[in-house]
C-alpha cells in the first residue's frame, strides 16, 4: 500500500526548526570546557618558513599552545586527494614542513582560552620566509601546461575525422572563451569541534561527507576509524566546498595535545584558501556545420588552472561533446600549473565553464548562419550520444527549449542583434542548453517500524540545505503507506548506514532508492507478522544498475565511487533550457536581467517544492557566474584580492528579476527503480551562456570572457 507522497510538494519538515534557530549547525553545538583555535595563514605563495617569532603571540593571556611545523611535522600524516581515492583536497598537509605552496596556506594553529585570544595570538606570530617568485595564473611567468588523465573524465576524445570535416564544412566558428576563478562561500563558515573521550574522538563538522571525514581523520592521525565519529546534522550550504578541510585533523591533533575539546571557526577570508575553489579556465571551440545546419565537426580544447601539487582537472568537454549529434569530435583538456591552492568541485564543476564555451559557440554559429538558435539546436538533437554511440535513456532537451520558449515569449524576438530597444536600454533575448550526467552511487539504509506505527529511517547522508530530510521521509511514507508525520529521518552521522558523499547530484537518486528498498522490505515483514509488540527492522543496500561491482564497499569506506552517466548500455542525462532577457543601458552599458525562464526534465521529481527551490537557486547562481562572480588574483603575489563578501560580488535581491522554473514530467524506468535523475547542479548549468547570448543579442557585442562587465560593453559592436 503506497501513500503517494512521492511527487508531492511537501514543505520542508525542518523548515520551522531552521527559521526559529532550533536547528543546530556545526558550531551551534556547545561543549563545556572547550578551548578555541585560530589559524595563521601564509602571506607568501611560494617559499619556505625560515623562522617563527612566537614571543608576542605567547604573551597574549590565555594562549594554551601554538602549533606550527616545528611541533606537528609528520605527527599528522599527509592526506590523499579525493580524486586519488582519498579524503582531502590535496596531498599537502599543512604544518608538515616549512614549505609554502600557495598564499593562504595554514602556517600555524593557535589554541587559547577564548576565540579572541587565539585570533590575536595568531595575528601576532611573526614569520620570516625565504620567498620565491610565484606564478599567479595563466600567462604568468612559470605557468606550466601539462597533459594529464583523470579518474573523473576523459581528458581526450577522438571520434571520426574532424580535420577533414572542417576542411569542407559550409560554416565554422572558431572562438576562445574564458571563465574566472570563483569561490563557493557557503553561508555557514568552515568550522569544526573535536572532543576526545579517552581514545574516542567525536567531531562536529558541517561536511558533505561524514564517512569521508571520519576515515580521513583516522588515516591522518593513524587511529582506527572505529574511534572516530563525525556528526553533521544540519549543514549551511555545501556546493562542493565541504569535504574535509586540512585544518580538521590538526584540530583533532591539537585537542589531544591540550587535553581539552577544541573548536575552530575559520573566518570568511580564510575560507578562500582553506578549501578548494572553481579554477579559471580557457577554451578554444571550433564548431562546423553543413549547409543545412547539421554539425559536422567539433573541437573543444581547454586549459584549467591547477596547483603545483595536484593535477586537478574536470574535462567537462566529455559532457559538451555528448550534447548534440556530431560525427567528428576531438577534445583535449590540459592543466596549467601555478602556485595556487588545489582547485576542486564547485556546483556543476565541469559544466559551468564548459557549457559557457560550448553554448556560446552554438549561439555564434546560429548567428553566423542567420538561423534561430533554437532551430540550430533542433537540427542537431539526437537520441544517441555522440562519443560512444549509446542511446539516452530518455531525453527531453527540445521539449525543454519549446516549453521555456513559449513561456518566455521567444517569438517576440527580432532576429537581428541590437535591434530591440526600450527607452534607454538595448534589449536582448538569449538561450542556452543545460544538461547534467545522472550519476548514482550505492547506499545503505536501515528502517525501523515501531508498534505504534512510527518509523525511523537511518541513512548517513547529509542535508546541505536541499531538503534531504523531507524527501527521504516522503519516500519512506510512500513505501510504508504511512502519513509523513509518522516518519523520523536520521542522517548526518558517520555511525549511520553508509551513504555517498553528498555531491555530483547523486543524493536523491541514490538515497531515495535505498530508503524505498529498505521500506519495501519492512512492509513485507509487517505483513508477515500478526501482533506487533517489538520494533521491526529492515536493512537494505541499494546497488545501482551499471555500478562497479563492490562499489558499496567503497562507499562504506568513504570513497566516493559514483556510477557515471554512461553505463550499462545507456547514457543517462537530465536536460534543461535557459532563457534570459538582458537589458544593457545605451550610455552606461549597465547590464540588468529583468527575467529568466528555465525548463528542466530530470526524471522523477520527489518534491516539486524543494526541487524548484534548488533549480531557481541554480538559475540565480548562473546569473551570478555570468555577471558578478570572480576571485581577483594579484598577478604579482599570487594572492586573492577580494577575499570577502564585500569584494567578492554575488547578486542581491535587486539584481534578480522574475524567475520562472518549469519542471517537465519525465518518466525514466532505465535510470534507477524510482526514475530519479537528480537536480542539484542542473539549474546553474548553461545560464552563463544564456546571459552572454542575451547580452550579444541586445548589443551585438560578444562577450567571451566572464564575468560580463561594463568595460566589456563600452566598445563598438562587432
Ligand atoms: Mo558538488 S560541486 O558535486 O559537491
Amino acid at each position: 500500500m503506497r501513500s503517494g507522497t512521492i511527487g508531492k510538494a511537501v514543505p520542508r519538515l525542518d523548515g520551522v526548526a531552521k527559521v526559529t534557530g532550533a536547528a543546530r549547525y556545526g558550531d551551534d553545538h556547545r561543549v563545556p570546557g572547550a578551548a578555541h583555535a585560530a589559524l595563521a595563514l601564509s602571506t607568501i605563495a611560494r617559499g619556505t618558513i625560515v623562522a617563527i617569532d612566537q614571543a608576542a603571540a605567547r604573551a597574549v593571556p590565555g594562549v594554551l599552545e601554538i602549533f606550527t611545523h616545528e611541533n606537528v611535522g609528520r605527527r599528522v600524516k599527509a592526506g590523499r586527494a579525493l580524486t586519488a581515492g582519498g579524503y582531502t583536497s590535496s596531498r599537502v598537509q599543512p604544518l608538515a614542513s616549512p614549505k609554502i605552496y600557495f598564499a593562504g596556506q595554514i602556517v600555524a594553529l593557535v589554541v587559547a582560552e577564548s576565540a579572541e585570544a587565539a585570533r590575536e595570538a595568531a595575528d601576532r606570530l611573526a614569520f620570516t620566509y625565504d620567498e620565491q617568485p610565484a606564478t599567479a595564473s595563466f600567462d604568468s611567468p612559470g605557468a606550466t601546461t601539462r597533459s594529464t588523465r583523470s579518474m573523473l573524465a576523459k581528458t581526450r576524445i577522438k571520434v571520426g575525422d574532424p580535420e577533414a570535416a572542417f576542411a569542407t564544412a559550409a560554416h565554422e566558428i572558431d572562438a576562445r572563451y574564458e571563465t574566472p576563478a570563483q569561490h563557493h562561500n557557503p553561508m555557514e563558515l568552515f568550522q569544526v569541534i573535536c572532543v576526545w573521550d579517552g581514545d574516542d574522538l567525536t567531531v562536529w563538522e558541517s561536511t558533505q561527507h561524514v564517512i569521508g571525514t571520519q576515515r580521513g581523520i583516522a588515516k591522518q592521525l593513524g587511529i582506527s576509524p572505529k574511534r572516530v565519529r563525525v556528526i553533521a546534522t544540519f549543514v549551511g550550504g555545501g556546493f562542493g566546498a565541504r569535504n574535509m578541510p586540512p585544518s580538521t585533523p590538526l584540530v583533532a591533533f591539537a585537542a589531544r595535545v591540550v587535553s581539552r575539546p577544541v573548536r575552530l571557526v575559520a573566518t570568511r577570508q580564510q575560507g578562500f584558501t582553506l578549501m578548494t575553489f572553481r579554477a579559471e579556465t580557457r577554451h578554444r571551440v571550433r564548431l562546423a556545420a553543413d549547409r543545412d545546419g547539421r554539425f559536422v565537426a567539433l573541437n573543444h580544447d581547454s586549459w584549467e588552472l591547477t596547483s603545483r601539487t595536484e593535477k586537478f582537472i574536470l574535462a567537462g568537454s566529455e559532457n559538451t561533446a555528448r550534447l548534440y549529434a556530431c560525427p567528428n569530435i576531438r577534445t583535449e583538456a590540459r592543466v596549467v600549473e601555478a602556485d595556487r591552492q588545489t582547485p576542486g568541485f564547485m556546483r556543476a564543476p565541469p559544466e559551468v565553464p564548459y557549457f559557457f564555451a560550448m553554448e556560446s559557440a552554438v549561439d555564434e554559429l546560429a548567428h553566423a548562419m542567420d538561423l534561430d538558435p533554437i532551430e540550430l539546436r533542433r537540427r542537431n538533437d539526437t537520441p544517441v550520444e555522440s562519443v560512444g554511440g549509446k542511446p539516452f535513456s530518455s531525453r527531453a532537451l527540445m521539449e525543454c527549449f519549446d516549453t521555456a520558449a513559449e513561456s518566455f515569449g521567444w517569438r517576440q524576438r527580432a532576429a537581428r542583434p541590437r535591434s530591440m530597444r526600450q527607452g534607454e536600454w538595448w534589449v536582448g533575448y538569449g538561450c542556452a542548453a543545460a544538461a547534467y550526467p545522472a550519476q548514482i552511487a550505492a547506499a545503505d539504509c536501515r528502517a525501523t517500524l515501531f508498534p505504534d506505527d512510527c518509523a525511523l529511517i537511518e541513512i548517513g547522508t547529509h542535508d546541505i540545505g536541499t531538503g534531504a530530510y523531507t524527501i527521504l521521509a516522503q519516500t519512506a511514507a510512500d513505501r510504508l503507506g504511512l502519513p509523513i508525520e509518522r516518519i523520523e529521518v536520521r542522517l548526518g552521522d558517520s555511525r549511520l548506514p553508509a551513504a555517498p558523499l553528498t555531491a555530483g547530484s547523486v543524493s536523491t537518486a541514490s538515497n531515495c532508492n535505498a530508503v524505498a528498498q529498505a521500506c519495501e522490505a519492512l512492509a513485507k515483514k509487517r505483513k508477515a507478522q500478526a501482533a506487533r509488540t517489538e520494533p521491526l527492522v529492515a536493512k537494505a543496500t541499494f546497488k545501482p544498475h551499471g555500478a562497479m561491482p563492490f562499489s558499496q564497499f567503497l562507499i562504506r569506506r568513504g570513497i566516493p565511487m559514483f556510477a557515471r552517466a554512461v553505463r550499462a548500455g545507456h547514457a543517462f542525462f537530465s536536460s534543461g533550457a535557459h532563457f534570459v532577457e538582458a537589458h544593457v543601458h545605451v550610455e552606461t552599458a549597465e547590464v540588468r536581467v529583468p527575467r529568466m525562464v528555465g525548463a528542466f526534465a530530470a526524471g522523477t521529481i520527489v518534491n516539486p517544492l524543494t526541487a524548484r527551490s534548488q533549480l531557481t537557486g541554480g538559475q540565480i547562481w548562473g546569473l551570478s557566474a555570468a555577471l558578478h562572480e570572480a576571485t581577483e588574483i594579484d598577478r604579482r603575489t599570487a594572492r586573492y584580492v577580494n577575499r570577502d563578501l564585500a569584494g567578492y560580488h554575488v547578486p542581491v535581491h535587486a539584481d534578480i528579476g522574475r524567475i520562472e522554473t518549469i519542471l517537465l514530467p519525465q518518466h525514466d524506468e532505465k535510470v534507477n527503480p524510482l526514475g530519479i535523475k537528480g537536480i542539484g547542479e542542473l539549474g546553474n548549468t548553461g545560464v552563463n551562456a544564456a546571459v552572454a547570448n542575451a547580452v550579444f543579442h541586445a548589443t551585438a557585442i560578444r562577450c567571451r570572457s566572464l564575468p560580463i562587465r561594463v568595460e566589456h560593453l563600452l566598445r563598438a559592436p562587432t
